[in-house]
């Protein structure tokens, strides 16, 4: 079973539309829809922006499939320089940057209980969705994603993400998603698409194209499946 997280319905609907044998189940307000798609079984879930839900649906998820890996699909913030909107960033590692227990002399970003700042994505996820990426002819870059409950929309935001954790895309779920992953021995990985700069221009940006970018990242998914 692999399972398959996105925020919004826009970033799952396209797989959704696609999958046959569907069965539901609904949880705390979630809906996992579990069939085939290109006969790989595959449990689906829009979980709502930010990083509880994506948690409780990530938990959720892996206790009711036990699935062999999680895949956080969507739109972010591009942070690294050269990325345009549409482009993707597949992550190597997740971080939650409001983790911030620093005046009890832990780093910005230490997360309790995995005991670090990096969540790393799993190594054999990573190329094999690069690889979809090329072969789809999205322009793609591979680093951190940077994950908090907050939409990055400013300048300053965005160049502390930079400085502080050399991120190259900012979202709100994939380091709760990676969290509850690695917490659970669950190799996960992370494929956003590129819907705003998180800068002082991303609010009017986001609405414009994030069903734009989201179409990439379906794109990706689909070859992705086909493959793995
Ligand atoms: N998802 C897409 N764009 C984002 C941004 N700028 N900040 C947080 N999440 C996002």
């Amino acid at each position: 079973m692999i399972g398959i997280i996105g925020a919004m319905t826009v970033e799952i609907e396209g797989l959704k539309a696609k999958m046959s044998e569907k069965t539901e189940k609904s949880v705390a307000g979630m809906t996992f829809v579990n069939g085939k798609l290109w006969g790989k079984d595959v449990v689906l879930t829009v979980c709502g922006e930010g990083k509880v839900n994506a948690a409780m649906c990530a938990q959720t998820m892996i206790l009711l499939y036990s699935p062999r890996m999680i895949i956080n699909t969507g739109v972010a913030g591009g942070l690294a320089e050269g990325l345009e909107i549409t482009d993707a960033v597949i992550a190597t590692a997740v971080v939650e940057h409001d983790m911030d227990m620093s005046p009890l002399g832990h780093p910005i970003g230490y997360v309790c209980g995995v005991d670090a700042i990096e969540m790393p994505c799993d190594e054999k996820i990573i190329p094999i969705l690069s690889e979809c990426a090329s072969a789809c002819g999205v322009n793609h870059k591979l680093g951190v994603v940077a994950t908090g409950d907050q939409f990055i929309s400013s300048d300053e935001k965005k160049r502390w993400l930079i400085d502080t954790f050399d991120a190259y895309a900012c979202e709100m779920e994939g380091g709760a998603i990676g969290h509850v992953c690695t917490r659970n021995n669950v190799p996960f990985g992370i494929l956003r698409t590129i819907s705003d700069g998180g800068d002082d221009s991303a609010k009017m940006s986001f609405p414009e194209f994030a069903a734009l970018a989201a179409e990439n990242s379906i794109k990706i998914m689909t070859m992705f499946l086909q493959k793995i």
